[in-house]
């Protein structure tokens, strides 16, 4: 069954939001590459490689329902920093703008009473958790180690040992 018009436009906005958020975390990933923090950038390319497949999630799901996919322009992402704490900060300021626009996508599917987006946003809702928290964290323990080099070189090692099949 074929979603409200309005509707199919707020997942094609999601698609295009994923997508965005994949380029600017290729963006973060460049950064970090460039300052030979490279735990830090491979991190940030998996997450790349993750928001394209949340784009795809969302693309496939709008087929699935009988409506047009139509992607929207990207505003380019931020590319200066003045550290890892800021790049982590635009991280999760962004981790935070996709949850909401996830949270009214959820609003705007309940008031229309499409029950069958529910259970797929539903795993968003929860997958969006998680990035909260894992950036957040993330974050903090940078926040902690400012100024410190050693420490943030460690951070850094961790980062780089991200399981890449989770
Ligand atoms: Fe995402
Ligand atoms: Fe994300």
């Amino acid at each position: 069954m074929e979603m409200s018009t309005e509707l199919a436009a707020a997942f094609n906005k999601q698609i295009t939001m994923e997508l965005a958020s994949s380029t600017a975390y290729m963006q973060m990933a460049a950064y970090f590459d460039a300052a030979n923090l490279t735990g830090m950038s491979a991190w940030m390319r998996h997450q790349s490689d993750e928001e394209r497949e949340h784009a795809e999630r969302f693309l496939e799901y709008v087929l699935d329902r009988g409506n047009q996919v139509v992607i929207g322009a990207q505003e380019a992402p931020p590319a200066e920093f003045s550290g890892a704490a800021e790049v982590f900060a635009k991280a999760l300021e962004q981790e935070e703008a996709v949850t909401a626009s996830i949270h009214d996508l959820y609003r705007l599917a309940t008031e229309a009473g499409d029950l069958a987006c529910i259970p797929f946003l539903q795993e968003f809702i929860e997958e969006q958790l998680e990035e909260e928290s894992s950036v957040g964290t993330i974050l903090d323990r940078v926040r902690l180690a400012q100024d410190q080099p050693a420490a943030l070189l460690l951070i850094d090692s961790q980062l780089g040992e991200r399981d890449t099949t989770e």
